[in-house]
């Protein structure tokens, strides 16, 4: 299959504002008209994982009754079932909001699901009020993610809540 449909990469990844902006432009592209949330949250993880560098891991758990469920990533098998309040991404939910954190090592109740992973951004996707998804995203460097990054995948996931 040809095509350039799918052709997204970032033009300059030195530029990082540029290049989330870019980012946000594929997942508002990619998933404009389509409904089917798999597709969409598969579509994305792939998108996050040619523009931002510096990963081990990237993708989706989604809640479902009332626990978090791995959904489509890139990267390593990862633990399946996390329950609110538990790791990063469990504590994510239960705030209700986003996580930064430069040392997964120092987070209490961190689940290492891939033992690369030392730092972890995970965002939120919020549909009326409530939690329905969350993006991780996992780099073997400590600190890798800013506020610059925080913001970049905070827009990915309201772009992906009114699809939701
Ligand atoms: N480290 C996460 C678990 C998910 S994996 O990193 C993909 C956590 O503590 O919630």
């Amino acid at each position: 299959m040809g095509g350039a449909m799918f052709d997204f990469l970032p033009t300059n990844p030195s530029d990082k504002a540029a290049t989330y902006a870019e980012l946000a432009e594929a997942v508002s592209a990619i998933t404009t008209g389509e409904s089917d949330r798999i597709a969409n949250m598969a579509n994305c993880a792939a998108l996050i994982d040619a523009f931002v560098g510096d990963l081990n891991w990237s993708g989706f758990y989604r809640v479902v009754d009332g626990e978090l469920v791995l959904g489509p990533f890139v990267g390593r098998p990862a633990c399946i079932r996390i329950p609110f309040g538990k790791g990063v991404c469990g504590t994510s939910v239960s705030e209700k909001r986003t996580m930064l954190v430069d040392d997964v090592h120092a987070f209490p109740g961190h689940i290492a699901c891939d033992s690369a992973s030392r730092s972890e951004l995970v965002v939120p996707i919020m549909k009326d009020g409530e939690v329905v998804a969350i993006i991780d995203l996992d780099s073997p460097s400590p600190a890798r993610f800013d506020a610059e990054d925080q913001a970049g995948i905070e827009a990915v996931a309201a772009i992906l809540a009114e699809r939701f």
